[in-house]
């Protein structure tokens, strides 16, 4: 394994429950993770700043060897709730610094003070007999102009962001005085995205794929089925037979193969030590065309939909 490598599989810290979050990235930290996919919107940096906190004190490993992400969460967009808002999640995570701060939706809302609701979620005024969820006239352009006075402020040291499509990646490289240095986006072998994947590289953006196992982290929203699992397709059993690894390693393989950062959640050891153990083998070219070949442009992720079925707002960011 490349000393990079390892970077290659963050965990991802969507989901986690609170109870045993600090258990799971302590634990993740020492059978090898060095990588963690945090935001504010998770709910959980309090406790994954314990982990971490509990890995560094216990000499596993260095702040240095860590690389930390989160994410700028919707209701924070505007030019002077940005900081703020990172520095809520260092004092939470219990850090001076956080390696990568994404915006987390190229979707505006309503600032919602820390004292009100943190984190803020969907919803504007949840307790009120009809929840909304509301957007706010704040453009990118001003957000980012924020994220980069972090960087000049030592907070971060690289920015970034999330669910863009191509051409608001397009036109955020045309005012970008920092350029983004990562693109967070579903990607999976029902979405393999393989055009904006393309465009982020020729802009030199490292792209990073949530979900990188489809389905399986839908299952317990009621967003996916069981029988949309990429598991169960003949060519990723194949491959896993052929390599005696299981399908979830080759799909995991796959996704670091085609030059992707990938962070799959899990909260059971057996299965994050699964997934990081991914760079002892490789897929053929074949393989990889295969997988690649199940795309059906499946999206589990969509604000366009999610938010009409959960908060009875229409609001589209992919077309
Ligand atoms: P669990 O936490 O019980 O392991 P993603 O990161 O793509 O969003 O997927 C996460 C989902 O996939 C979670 O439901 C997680 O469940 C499950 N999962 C993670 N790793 C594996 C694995 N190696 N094999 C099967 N399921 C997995």
């Amino acid at each position: 394994m490349d000393n990079n490598d390892i970077y290659k599989v963050g965990l991802g810290l969507w989901k986690l429950p609170k109870d045993e979050c600090a258990d799971i990235v302590y634990n993740a930290i020492k059978i090898g993770y060095r990588h963690l996919d945090s935001a504010c919107d998770y709910g959980n940096e309090i406790e994954v700043g314990q982990g971490i906190a509990r890995a560094i004190s216990e000499g596993i490993c260095t702040r240095k060897e860590l690389r930390i992400t989160s994410k700028l969460w919707n209701t924070y967009h505007a030019q002077e709730h940005v900081q703020p808002a990172l520095e809520k999640t260092l004092s939470d995570l219990g850090l001076t610094y956080i390696d990568s701060y994404l915006i987390h939706f190229p979707i505006a809302q309503p600032y919602v003070p820390f004292e009100t609701r943190y984190p803020p979620e969907w919803i504007f005024k949840p307790e009120s007999s009809s929840p909304e969820m509301l957007t706010a006239p704040v453009p990118l352009h001003e957000t980012w102009q924020a994220m980069e006075a972090l960087v000049d402020k030592g907070l971060v040291s690289k920015i970034g962001v999330c669910n863009y499509n191509s051409g608001l990646l397009n036109d955020l490289m045309a005012y970008a005085k920092i350029k983004p240095a990562q693109l967070q986006i579903e990607s999976h072998p029902y979405l393999t995205q393989e055009r904006l994947i393309k465009l982020a590289g020729h802009y030199d953006i490292d792209v990073t794929t949530f979900s990188p196992l489809g389905a399986l982290s839908y299952l317990e929203l009621d967003m996916a089925d069981k029988t949309e699992s990429v598991l169960t397709q003949p060519v990723v059993i194949a491959a896993a037979e052929r390599l005696n690894k299981t399908p979830a390693q080759i799909v995991l393989r796959w996704g670091v193969q085609r030059g992707c950062t990938i962070i799959p959640k899990s909260s059971n050891l057996n299965r994050l030590k699964e997934n990081i153990s991914i760079f002892d083998f490789e897929l053929s070219e074949s393989e990889m065309a295969d997988i690649s070949a199940l795309n059906i442009n499946k999206r589990f992720n969509d604000p366009g939909d999610f938010c009409e079925a959960a908060f009875n707002k229409f609001y589209p960011i992919y077309d």
